[in-house]
Formats: C-alpha cells, sequence, structure tokens
C-alpha cells in the first residue's frame, strides 16, 4: 500500500498537531489533554487570503493577551508560528481559507489545578476551505438576525475554546431562521453576536458598536475596520446599544475574520432600514479590505 504523503494529501487535509503535520482524518490529541477534559484552551481564526493571513499580527497579539489572561505563555515565539502557518498554507495548497489554531494547557492527568511545572501545552491548527458562494449570498441580500439572551461567563473578552452557550444560540437563532444569534445582556443591551461583533448605524449615519469591556471579545475585525472609518472620517461610537435601537437602525451589520461587515436585514423579523444591505455597510467593508489587504502588503 502506498505511504500516506502530507505533500499529497487533498487540499485542505493537513493538520498540525505539536510539531508534526499530519493527515487531517487521524491527526489527534492525548485523551488527557486538558482542552478535551476541561475546556482549558483559547483559539484563534485566520482569514488566508492569497497565501497570507488577514490581519495576522492583531490575532497573534490577542492569542498572546488570551494566553497572559490564563496564565498560559506562547506556545512558541511569533516568528516560528509564522512559519508553521505558512507552511500550512502551502501544505494544505489553500492560498484562501480559513485557518483555524488552538492553544491548550497541554496534557496531563485530570486535575482542576495543574502542575506548578506546567504540562508542555497543546498547538493545533487546521485549515477549511472558505464557501466563497454562502458568503458572497449573505453580501448581497443580507441575513436575519434573531436575538436569543447572552448566557456567557464574565470573561468574554478572553477568545477561549468554551463556546456552549454561543453554539447555543447560534442554534436557537437556526431555528428562527436566521443567520445569526445577537446576544442580548440582562439588562436589555446586545453584546455582541454568537460568533461576531454586532454594529448598527443610526439615522444620522453615526455608525455604534458596543464598548470594549470583559463583556465582549475585541474583534480584531472590528479594530481594523474602526481604524478605517477614523481614518475616512466617519462618525463612530462605542456604546451599548438596546434592542429597541437596533431594531429601529438605519443599517446593521456583522464582522468577523470569517466575514467584514456582513449586512443585517432583519433583526427578529422586523426589517432593518429598507430591507436591503444598507450603502454605509458597503462603504466600511471596501475600506476595510483595503486597510486589511495594504497592511498585508
Ligand atoms: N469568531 N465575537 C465573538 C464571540 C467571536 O467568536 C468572534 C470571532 C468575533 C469577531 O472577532 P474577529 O473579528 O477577531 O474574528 C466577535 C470566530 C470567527 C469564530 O469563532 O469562528
Amino acid at each position: 500500500m502506498k505511504k500516506w504523503s502530507a505533500s499529497r494529501a487533498p487540499a485542505g487535509r493537513v493538520a498540525y498537531v505539536n510539531g508534526r503535520y499530519l493527515p487531517h482524518g487521524t491527526a489527534g490529541v492525548h485523551i488527557e489533554d486538558r482542552a478535551l477534559q476541561l475546556g482549558d484552551g483559547i483559539y484563534e481564526v485566520f482569514n488566508i487570503l492569497a497565501g497570507r493571513p488577514l490581519d495576522e499580527e492583531g490575532h497573534l497579539d490577542r492569542m498572546e493577551r488570551s494566553l497572559r489572561e490564563l496564565g498560559m505563555a506562547m506556545p512558541m515565539a511569533r516568528g516560528a508560528l509564522k512559519l508553521v502557518t505558512r507552511e500550512m498554507i502551502a501544505r494544505n495548497r489553500m492560498p484562501n481559507g480559513f485557518l483555524y489554531l488552538q492553544v491548550t494547557r497541554g496534557a496531563v492527568k485530570r486535575d482542576h489545578v495543574p502542575p506548578p511545572d506546567g504540562p508542555r501545552p497543546t498547538l493545533i491548527m487546521t485549515m477549511r476551505a472558505q464557501d466563497m458562494a454562502g458568503l458572497a449570498q449573505r453580501l448581497e441580500k443580507g441575513i436575519a438576525v434573531s436575538t436569543q439572551p447572552d448566557i456567557r461567563w464574565g470573561r468574554r473578552d478572553i477568545k477561549t475554546v468554551n463556546l456552549l452557550p454561543n453554539l447555543m444560540a447560534k442554534q436557537a437563532a437556526k431555528q428562527a431562521g436566521a443567520f445569526e444569534a445577537w446576544l442580548v445582556d440582562d439588562e436589555g443591551y446586545v453584546t455582541e453576536g454568537s460568533s461576531t461583533n454586532a454594529w448598527i448605524v443610526d439615522g444620522a449615519g453615526t455608525v455604534i458598536t458596543r464598548n470594549l469591556t470583559n463583556a465582549i471579545l475585541p474583534g480584531v475585525t472590528r479594530r481594523i475596520m474602526m481604524d478605517a472609518m477614523a481614518e475616512a472620517q466617519m462618525t463612530v461610537v462605542e456604546r451599548k446599544f438596546t434592542v429597541a435601537e437596533a431594531k429601529a437602525a438605519q443599517e446593521a451589520f456583522i464582522s468577523s475574520a470569517t466575514g467584514a461587515a456582513v449586512p443585517v436585514v432583519t433583526i427578529d423579523g422586523k426589517m432593518i432600514g429598507n430591507g436591503a444591505p444598507g450603502a454605509l455597510t458597503r462603504r466600511i467593508r471596501d475600506l476595510y479590505a483595503a486597510r486589511s489587504a495594504g497592511k498585508n502588503a
């Protein structure tokens, strides 16, 4: 039988686990890995465009911060991490796709408190193709959003692999016929989407998104969009907004590495603006794309 060779694997079928490039179907971690046993790990998602990770420094900065907040170190130096991502892109033969990176505290006998000298962290990377047609359709037609209670923990600013409340909200949104869930805190304010940041535009053209606290994830796409809007002298306000305010907005959109400024055309069935993707949303997407591409040049 022919031996499996990573370089000849089908596109997108190569995974990286702790220094080794392996067939996706057989790659695995130890059963005592703390992410599996205890959810003790963090992750990042990179949009790979023309062979380069978009907003790479921003994602690496956030990864470092997530790890620091949990008392974990970077699994390797930044330069080495960048080399592994380049190697993944090449081996997967996937110049356009998404790269998922997880760092866990490592594999060690199960105990809530890890040993003081710690196990060696586990570093995993996988890639998958982008659904270009699906995204194109969402950009053209816009998406429906369903509001759901935000039942997550108090440190949503850390990008941990503990995503159950996000998954439950998204599932409920899907059942309601929506593409994304907008999570609502106990006071009736929107925090963010289940895997995206949430934005609205009011009647005066002011762009509004929730201010950064432990209540939301500091989106990397959000940051680049804000910089691009500031440069274009658009008015952006970081503050809380209610569901009622969102439903009365002129435009609304979501942002993430998997789709920057994707228009929202209904919230809980209520039409936003005239029910079509808004002009400002489009402009913000273009500004983001130009800035993001420029930074990667
Ligand atoms: N999600 N808020 C949440 C809860 C998220 O999970 C994400 C990203 C964002 C947007 O962050 P960024 O712009 O850095 O992608 C906001 C990724 C895409 C995911 O879980 O698949």
